[in-house]
């Protein structure tokens, strides 16, 4: 497949890798080409480096990769038409510009209207999953938990969308949890605060969340 990354920080750089170590075709898009001349001349022939425009039409499944703040103008520069019909993997966390308080990141969305619902609003013919938001860029592909597999939160209105996105979820290493549509983002988004306290309090960040069933 042909995956389009819009965003060039490290968690668009990890999935890069990932999909490329799984056989896929990769575009990296970013506003500035220039600042990934390292990463392309690693990634070989099946790594490229585009605008946000030209990733977005190269892929046929998108990842979202970019700060939350920055996610709507990312979406408008690379382009509804290139967006119609796709799947976009949305990894992004609405994290507000303000230091988190005692450890707790501040968000700049609520517990009614997470991001992504309002990134679904506004591009009604892209098929919206969540996922990768939960967990550490260092444990996104193939993680090792010693032989324990992560669980990856994710959701979304398309069932044939989560469906895809779980193979390839399963396929970097993770046991899926669907948790139904749009709405539940509301719920995913802040599992990103709550991975990041140990880190902020206690400089702990290797860990990965497990749902536990019977
Ligand atoms: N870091 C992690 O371990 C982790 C884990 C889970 C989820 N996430 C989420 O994943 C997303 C990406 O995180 P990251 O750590 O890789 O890097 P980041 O610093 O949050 O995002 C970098 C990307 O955002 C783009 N960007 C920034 N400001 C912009 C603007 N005003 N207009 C358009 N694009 C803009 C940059 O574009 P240019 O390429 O043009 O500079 C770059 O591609 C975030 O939403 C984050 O919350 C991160």
């Amino acid at each position: 497949m042909k995956i389009g990354i819009l965003g060039s920080g490290v968690v668009g750089q990890v999935l890069a890798n990932g999909f490329i170590k799984h056989g896929h075709e990769v575009s990296v898009g970013t506003r500035s080409p220039e600042k990934l001349a390292d990463w392309k001349s690693k990634a070989g022939k099946s790594g490229r480096v585009g605008s946000f425009a030209d990733t977005a039409r190269f892929g046929d499944l998108v990842v979202l990769a970019v700060k939350g703040t920055a996610a709507k103008e990312t979406l408008r520069l690379a382009g509804a038409e290139s967006l119609k019909g796709k799947i976009v993997i949305d990894t992004t966390n609405p994290i507000a510009d303000a230091p988190p308080d005692k450890g707790v990141l501040k968000y700049f969305t609520s517990l009614e209207n997470s991001l992504m619902e309002q990134l679904q609003a506004a591009y009604p013919a892209a098929r919206f999953v969540k996922a990768f938001n939960s967990v550490g860029n260092a444990f996104m592909v193939n993680p090792d938990f010693a032989g324990l597999k992560p669980t990856m939160f994710i959701c979304g209105n398309d069932a044939d969308a989560k469906k895809e996105v779980s193979t390839i979820l399963e396929l970097f290493g993770f046991e899926v949890e669907d948790m139904g549509g749009v709405e539940a983002a509301r719920a995913i988004e802040p599992l990103c605060i709550l991975w990041c306290i140990p880190g902020f309090l206690r400089n702990q960040w290797t860990h990965a969340f497990k749902l536990l069933k019977k």
